[in-house]
């Protein structure tokens, strides 16, 4: 089954994929996960995808859409019935023309989007305040979900960083290039039936519990 995760910086997507990964055999592939992963081994794409990042802009549809694809066909039959999360892809029109054609040509489909619904005020109460462990990609936040020790990584002891597009002017500018850029997603995939709309300002149990109430729908 294949889901994407749409929404605005901040809105969640990585805390429930994580809850979901938890509670199912699901895989999440995350554009930006390999991005950074590209960047602290200072390969060619990670080099060029930094300069976008950094400026809270979206790296250019043509280095995007083959690095999806790249990563999707490596998960082949190990998970044929796993949950494929696609989270942070797509973002534009063109990468989601894109899905839909390589997802055609893979006979498969795009079972269920989930949007989360979160205001700009939260989104950034949220993202300047994230700290992730750059070990085991463990989330955390300085008031809403602190680690046990301050600034260290509860599950391996890593010390914790701030993502340097957390800063304040980042952050709005990627609100921005969401709402300019993304948030046309939104209609593009409720005109195909299959846009679910959950609540991205409660607490992350009960983000995963309309998730799990939208499967229930699809099932
Ligand atoms: P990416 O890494 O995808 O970042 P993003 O979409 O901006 O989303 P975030 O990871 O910042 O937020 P999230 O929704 O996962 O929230 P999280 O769960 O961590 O992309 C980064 C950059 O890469 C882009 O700007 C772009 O340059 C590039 N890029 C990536 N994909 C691309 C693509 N397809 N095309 C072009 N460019 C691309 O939560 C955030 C914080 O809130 C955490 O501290 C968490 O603890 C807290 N929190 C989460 N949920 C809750 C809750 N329910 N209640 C209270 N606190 C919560």
């Amino acid at each position: 089954m294949n889901i994407i995760l749409l929404g605005p910086p901040g809105a969640g997507k990585g805390t429930l994929s994580s809850k979901i990964i938890e509670n199912k055999q699901a895989v999440q592939i995350s554009t930006g996960d390999i991005f950074r992963y590209n960047i602290s081994n200072e390969t060619e794409l990670g080099l060029k995808a930094k300069a976008y990042m950094d400026k809270g802009e979206l790296v250019p549809d043509e280095l995007t859409i083959d690095l999806l694809w790249d990563k999707f066909d490596t998960l082949g039959e190990d998970h044929k019935d796993s949950i494929i999360l696609f989270d942070g892809f797509p973002r534009t029109i063109s990468q989601a023309k894109a899905l839909d054609e390589g997802m055609e040509e893979r006979n498969q489909k795009i079972d269920m989007v989930i949007y989360f619904d979160v205001d700009d005020e939260i989104l950034i109460q949220r993202l300047t305040g994230r700290r992730t462990c750059p070990q085991c990609g463990a989330t955390y936040h300085i008031t809403n979900n602190p680690p046990k020790i301050e600034d260290v990584c509860d599950k391996c002891g890593t010390k914790l960083i701030q993502r340097a597009d957390d800063t304040i002017e980042t952050v709005e500018n990627r609100i921005k290039v969401y709402n300019k850029q993304t948030s046309v997603l939104i209609e593009y995939y409720t005109n195909k039936g299959i846009l679910k709309s959950i609540d991205g300002t409660k607490k992350p149990d009960l983000v995963y519990k309309e998730f799990e109430d939208k499967l229930e729908e699809i099932n």
